[in-house]
């Protein structure tokens, strides 16, 4: 563990504790919340858990490290709002791989090196944040909330673009088309999103993880009734356009792009989305990821050709104004507390997930 810089107090462990609690109500990828947390003396390293990586639609692992930058986030915000200083560390050479290490300090006197004037507005959205899978209803932002966005998202390695030209959602909700269809075409695809879906209640509550029916606005069933009517009802052509339709309900479309294809500036792009997330969710708007355009590789190349990105776009959001949906689940903490140095904490074992099907 690292030693504090002279002339800096340490933060009381139980805050650390309650730092993580708001850590952990961050966004990832298929719900995986593929990370581990470790507190040490005012320090907590936050590190991927390698279980839970999704190896067909991220196999370079760029979501997991953007997962992880929606964590770093909130456990930045929820330490600023709390009177603390949070200072990260990415990757650094005497902790595991794939390491980020948070120093946790009371600030001197004066706070010029805070970003934020007002991370309390950001901390209070937290919980109330949520990734709203159904259609938007089109009301234009002002040009204030676009500005709002613009500078939330600010953030080294990170380029945004804020879209609201129909034009130019056009030509992303056809890429987006295109690149759905070719997802839903290739069964790894769909048999990994499949095992991360939770049909029924009970294997929500078991799992605690994954994608509950509730979030995706369909009634809990049975696991084996869920994969049938999943066969009858999806298929490319059909999630392509509904994802194509509900881009175009959207009151911005948003897209972050890297400008150097590291996990750095991965972890950079989770924190300046969750920022702008958070931001936005301040503001009454919801989002959704419609990230199909960045996930398969020749539709990226097309969709960076056509929006003239200067590096690779890792993210497509969508921004409006609907009613919200019901929450998502989340581990509890001692599922993803673990001591320096010792193996990642437990998961349901393979009789539990058993039980749940
Ligand atoms: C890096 C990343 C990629 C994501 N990709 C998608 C996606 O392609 N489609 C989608 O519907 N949701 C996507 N999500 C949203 C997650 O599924 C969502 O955050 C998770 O289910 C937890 O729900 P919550 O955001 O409501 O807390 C993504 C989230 C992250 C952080």
């Amino acid at each position: 563990m690292a030693f504090l810089e002279p002339g800096t107090e340490p933060v009381h462990c139980d805050s650390l504790i309650d730092f993580i609690r708001y850590a952990v109500m961050a966004p990832s990828g298929h719900n995986t919340q593929p990370w581990t947390f470790a507190v040490g003396h005012s320090e907590i390293l936050i590190q991927p858990d390698s279980k839970r990586r999704l190896p067909v639609v991220d196999p370079d692992d760029h979501a997991l490290f953007m997962s992880l930058g929606c964590a770093l986030e909130n456990l930045v915000i929820a330490a600023e709002t709390a009177g603390a200083q949070a200072t990260p560390e990415y990757f650094p050479d005497d902790a595991e791989p794939g390491t980020i290490r948070v120093q946790l300090t009371e600030p001197g006197p004066t706070r010029e090196d805070s970003r934020d004037p007002d991370p309390a507005r950001l901390f209070a959205a937290i919980p109330v944040r949520q990734s709203t899978r159904r259609g938007y209803d089109g009301r234009p932002f002002s040009p204030a909330a676009i500005a709002g966005l613009e500078a939330a998202a600010a953030e080294p390695l990170v380029f945004t673009q804020i879209i609201t030209d129909r034009n130019a959602v056009e030509i992303v909700a056809n890429h987006a088309e295109a690149a759905c269809q070719a997802q839903f075409r290739d069964p790894a695809f769909v048999a990994e999103l499949m095992h991360w879906i939770r049909f029924s209640r009970k294997e929500a509550e078991t799992f605690r993880d994954g994608l509950a029916a509730r979030t995706m606005g369909l009634p809990p069933v049975p696991r084996w009734l869920g994969l049938w009517l999943m066969r009858l009802a999806t298929g490319p052509k059909r999630e392509a356009t509904r994802t194509a339709n509900q881009l175009r309900s959207a009151s911005a479309l948003m897209v972050f792009s890297v400008t150097a294809d590291t996990p750095e500036a991965w972890v950079r792009a989770g924190r300046s989305f969750e920022r702008s997330a958070l931001w936005a969710t301040a503001e009454g708007m919801k989002h959704a990821h419609a990230n199909m355009p960045c996930e398969a590789p020749h539709v990226r190349e097309r969709l960076r050709q056509a929006l003239g990105l200067p590096g690779r776009p890792v993210l497509l959001i969508r921004l409006g104004y609907a009613e919200p949906m019901p929450p998502a689940y989340r581990r509890p903490l001692e599922a993803v507390i673990r001591q320096p140095g010792a193996e990642s904490p437990p998961h349901p074992t393979a009789s539990a997930s058993d039980a749940a099907r």
